[in-house]
């Protein structure tokens, strides 16, 4: 620094203040350009929106606050020290949505097909991290081509701090990922480690290999819409929660899905307002059972007619359908449902209802998310596919789910309750608070039919009319087992109700509930089946 009369003199800036402010205000409009204006195009003319819009949609108006701007990836190969995009390909921060504190990160398909560098991940981390901290849900917006394939290694090792940190957050804050593109190869672990997916019809797909691979190595014809689209994943394999006709269908079900949700573990979901009633008789419940035990009906009228209006928000709803499970509202406060589904299969439990129905009560015990039982169950699904696929490991865990969750269980049988199954349905045995049946309710080891033709075999064949024999049997049996009472003179009923009373006895009973302190006996972790 040079001096004069001893003093050090005074540096001139190259740059005045407003030459720097401009300097600013021009990153910042580069970096809202993403891949510039003719990928953008490109983006909206396959039906989806950009990055930045996503959040916009997503977040409460003006709350968004961006973190990591001006990244940029690191990477001198193949021609890319010549080729920066501010941000790098994920819009990352926090806002607001209905108030509530949440983060987000929003992959940008415009910038190198919104792969994942280095930094895409390291800003994806940090944004995981301050959720993590500060106890709040994490939102994830994919659309990506994957690892970015210029960088190699550094780039999987992102993908392994990510899906790390999605493992270490389960359980801690809720995790929701939309799939709103590609979402290919290693990529789709981070969604499957995190609670709910949601994908987009038409435009998004997931899978470990894509077609071409799945051609080389299985001789396969398959598009990919129908090896990893919405529809496959939302009805064959049940990897996708929720599927949507569009981006902003979707979008608006991520903030109807956080509404009946904690910010984390150590949190009550919010409560809504909802006028205290004084009658809460549901007269329609009265008529869903029909007179034919054997007739089906469909358990989501019996739900819809026992919650808030318009308040069931159905979880899974093309996957394994003889198991209905979501999020509803009693009284205002938040429930989860699981209920058999007399509709499909004659609610029978398979493997995929268990799977189902065992990761939902997970998740609701997980974030102190009382359950609701409605039971109306014939037992489990007889056969060799069933067998020879596990049905004895993928039964279990719906029963260690709900052995294992301590958040008030509520159950009422409404139809059927028959074998292994009646245990397993949220059962006084396994720890379940509040058993109620109607009196439509078939308590019994298996339906009479069945039992007679097994206990009275004998006397069957001996008599003079076996027909006629075995329908006296059916009846006898009938009249001694296929009611609640047996039950309700153990206790293991705690009371036989009226379907029109049910709405009323369950708020009565979840309020009682509502200080419930149960806690497993201190362990590591437990070992569920899987
Ligand atoms: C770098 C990529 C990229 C990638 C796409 N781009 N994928 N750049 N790394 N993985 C760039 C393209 O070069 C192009 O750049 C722009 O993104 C848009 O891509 P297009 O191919 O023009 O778009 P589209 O036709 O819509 O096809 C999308 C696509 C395809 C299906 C995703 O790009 C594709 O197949 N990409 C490669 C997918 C892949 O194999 N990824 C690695 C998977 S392995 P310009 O400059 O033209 O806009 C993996 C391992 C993870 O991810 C392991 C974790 C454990």
């Amino acid at each position: 620094m040079e001096k004069s009369n001893g003093q050090p003199k005074a540096l001139q800036p190259i740059l005045t203040k407003k030459e720097k402010i401009a300097i600013l205000n021009r990153k910042n409009q580069e970096a809202l350009l993403g891949g510039g204006e003719k990928r953008v195009a490109s983006q909206h003319a396959k039906g989806k929106l950009t990055a930045r819009e996503r959040v916009e949609l997503l977040m409460d108006d003006g709350s968004f606050e961006e973190i990591g701007k001006f990244v940029m990836h690191r990477c001198k190969d193949f021609g890319l020290d010549k080729e920066y995009y501010l941000g790098d390909g994920v819009v990352t921060g926090y806002g607001t949505v209905n108030g509530r504190l949440i983060y987000v990160f929003s992959q940008d398909f415009t910038v190198f097909g919104g792969s994942l560098s280095e930094t895409h991940a390291e800003k994806i981390v940090k944004i995981m991290d301050l959720a993590m901290k500060n106890g709040a849900p994490i939102i994830g917006l994919n659309d990506s081509g994957g690892a970015r394939i210029q960088e190699g290694v550094v780039s999987l090792g992102g993908y392994a701090d990510i899906f790390y940190r999605n493992t270490m957050a389960s359980g801690l804050i809720p995790q929701i990922s939309a799939v709103m593109g590609p979402c290919a190869g290693g990529a789709v672990y981070s969604p499957a480690i995190t609670d709910f997916i949601m994908m987009v019809e038409n435009t998004s797909y997931m899978f470990v290999t894509g077609p071409n691979v799945v051609k080389t190595v299985t001789q396969e014809d398959v598009s990919a819409e129908e090896l990893g689209g919405a529809s496959t994943h939302s009805t064959k394999s049940g990897v996708t929660h929720f599927s949507f006709a569009n981006e902003a269908q979707c979008i608006e079900n991520i903030k109807r899905l956080l509404s009946y949700m904690p910010q984390n573990c150590e949190e009550d979901a919010p409560v809504y307002e909802y006028p205290a009633q004084n009658d809460e008789k549901r007269i329609v419940l009265d008529d869903i059972i029909p007179e034919n035990p054997n007739q089906p009906y469909d358990m989501r009228e019996v739900i819809n007619g026992l919650v808030d209006e318009n308040s069931f928000m159905e979880v899974h709803r093309q996957y394994a359908e003889n198991i209905v499970v979501g999020f509803a509202r009693l009284g205002g406060r938040s429930i989860g449902i699981v209920g058999n589904q007399p509709a499909s299969l004659a609610g029978v439990l398979d493997i995929d209802a268990s799977t189902k129905g065992a990761r939902f009560v997970r998740f609701c015990d997980c974030f102190n998310i009382p359950l609701l039982v409605l039971e109306d169950v014939p037992g489990f699904l007889p056969g060799t596919d069933q067998e020879w696929n596990a049905i004895i490991t993928n039964g279990a865990k719906l029963l260690y789910a709900f052995s294992e969750a301590t958040v008030p269980r509520v159950t009422v049988i409404t139809r059927k309750a028959y074998g292994g199954a009646y245990d397993v349905m949220n059962s006084k045995h396994i720890g379940a608070d509040m058993n109620y049946a109607w009196p439509s309710a078939e308590i019994a080891v298996m339906g009479a039919q069945g039992a007679s033709e097994i206990i009275f075999k004998k006397e069957i064949a001996a008599a003079e009319d076996p027909k006629a024999k075995l329908q006296e049997k059916i009846e006898e049996y009938t009249d001694k087992f296929a009611n609640p009472y047996k039950a309700a003179h153990r206790g293991y009923i705690d009371e036989v109700i009226l379907p029109q009373d049910t709405r009323k006895k369950l708020i009565r009973a979840f309020t009682m509930l509502e200080n419930k302190v149960s806690s497993l006996p201190k362990k590591k972790h437990g070992n569920i089946p899987l």
